[in-house]
């Protein structure tokens, strides 16, 4: 979500006549030489508070800028993303480097807040609670020509103690399915191919009431021979599209080739969905699934609503369904009250279900969760432990699965030319996996069957397939 945010911001601040130099990951010293931070006139840093330690990195970064300020008393510092909602205003009495502060629903405004900043030079935050953090907006900055993130929900009504979300972005709100629906094909018609659909809890989407929430929606009609997005529910008397059929309208838009999305939580992982995606193959291969602990009691305490078990079930269905999907997952180490019998279980649960992948972190304390009030009575040491020895496991299982990979030709998405050599070219298998091999840039933002060779650093090298209808070879045959 924060990539499409800084997109949109990028885009119109481009729009607004601001020559935007970022991404910046580097600054530069204060007088260095060459394009820094030392050399921006504004530099905004969009924020990300899930975990303690992105947000430690933003702190110090907002110490470094301070000393840049100090030579650069002009250069505006900007705070945008979920450290502005979790913090507020609070943050310009610890940071008074800090001129800028943009809340999650208030992008759009960027440009007209910096001019402010500009010409009052006082500081300024805009942080309103109404309305909805998405903007599908044209003016968009997309890093890629063939890829687009789409936003289709935002916030989260679950409550996981340990989660800091539902009060960064609040309560659940869906783009009505209509206005989905004609931001993906507009997109497609931009030359977009593939399509991530993003939401804190993506798989409980609900564009409930869209006929008559949507401005203008009477105006617009869906492209020939595609239903429009809408069903009726009969108890509720009102319109709802729930996540599976989204997924299945977006599949009918003709040109869009691939749909991926993230996050989804188990609850909301059904038996319609799984069906939904075994049916369509342009929906990705890789299901995210975050399950965070493999020990019942943990995942009570975290109130995840599911036991491993029945996760385990819904899993086991979806590889019935999808026998080729490849599975992700998150996991928290050294949550309050994790016992040894409980990490045991997590382990056990990354044996069992042989994830291709897992995003492990370290609990931290968020204030103001449920789970502050609980004792972070993991010491440092042992959550540490946990973390290394978790991330060797699945490391080691990762590498297995993609071995099982070696040898097979898949369908890969070519996105771009690698960073690293010429005329080697970067894709995506159909299990969002990434594979370099040798062939014409002209080949970016096509389809090319890849066989699987090699992997390094859980990256594929590969070749593209000789295609099963050779051409004649000049001087021979066909007259
Ligand atoms: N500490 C550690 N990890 C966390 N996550 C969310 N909150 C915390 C926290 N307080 C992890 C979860 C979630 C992922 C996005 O971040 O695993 O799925
Ligand atoms: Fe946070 Fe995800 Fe739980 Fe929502 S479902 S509270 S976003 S971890």
């Amino acid at each position: 979500m924060n990539e499409y945010d800084s997109e949109v911001a990028t885009g119109l601040l481009e729009a607004a006549g601001f020559k935007v130099v970022g991404p910046l990951t580097q600054p530069s010293p204060p007088g260095g030489e060459g394009k820094g931070e030392g050399d921006a006139d504004v530099i905004l840093m969009n924020t990300c508070s899930v975990r303690e330690h992105a947000e430690e990195r933003v702190f110090s970064r907002l110490g470094m800028l301070g000393k840049i300020k100090r030579t650069n008393p002009d250069l505006i510092v900007g705070l945008m993303g979920c450290m502005v909602e979790e913090h507020k205003e609070k943050l310009f009495q610890r940071f008074p480097q800090l001129d800028l502060m943009v809340g999650t629903r208030n992008v759009k405004e960027l440009p007209a807040l910096i001019e402010e900043v500009a010409r009052t030079r006082k500081q300024v935050a805009r942080i309103r609670q109404d309305g909805i953090s998405i903007e599908y907006t044209d003016l968009i900055h997309r890093r890629g020509k063939f890829h687009a993130w789409l936003p289709i929900m935002t916030g989260c009504d679950k409550v996981c103690t340990f989660c800091i979300v539902p009060i960064t972005r609040g309560a659940e709100v869906s783009m009505p399915a209509r206005e989905v629906f004609r931001e993906a094909s507009r997109l497609v018609g931009e030359g977009v191919k593939c399509i991530t659909l993003l939401g804190q809890n993506v798989n409980s989407y609900n564009g409930r009431d869209v006929a008559g929430s949507v401005a203008g929606a009477s105006s617009w009609a869906p492209p020939p021979g595609v239903d429009p997005p809408i069903r009726t529910d009969s108890r509720a008397s009102r319109h709802a599209v729930l996540f599976p059929e989204l997924l299945e309208m977006l599949c009918r838009i003709e040109g869009l080739e691939r749909i991926s999305f993230t996050t989804s939580h188990p609850s909301d992982a059904t038996e319609e969905l799984f069906q939904v995606i075994a049916r369509n193959p342009k929906i990705s291969r890789r299901f995210h699934l975050p399950l965070q602990s493999g020990s019942d009691r943990i995942l009570k305490r975290m109130k995840r609503l599911h036991t491993y078990e029945d996760y385990k079930k819904k899993i086991g269905r979806l590889r019935e369904l999808v026998p080729d999907i490849s599975i992700t997952t998150d996991i928290i180490a050294g949550f309050s009250g994790e016992t040894e019998e409980d990490y045991q279980a997590t382990r056990k649960a990354l044996e069992e279900i042989r994830y291709d992948g897992a995003y492990i972190f370290k609990y931290s304390v968020r204030a103001g969760t449920p789970a502050a009030n609980l004792p972070d009575d993991v010491p440092q040491e042992v959550k540490g432990r946990r973390n290394c020895e978790l991330l060797d496991l699945q490391r080691e299982i990762s590498l297995e699965k993609n071995q099982g990979f070696l040898g097979s030709t898949v369908r890969v998405f070519v996105e771009d030319k690698s960073a690293k050599k010429e005329n080697e070219l970067l894709g995506r298998t159909p299990h969002e996996k990434k594979v370099v091999f040798s062939g014409s840039r002209n080949l970016i933002g096509s389809f090319r069957q890849v066989i699987l060779l090699d992997i390094k650093n859980e990256t594929f090298l590969g070749e593209i397939a000789p295609s099963p209808f050779p051409l004649p070879q000049r001087g021979r045959g066909w007259g």
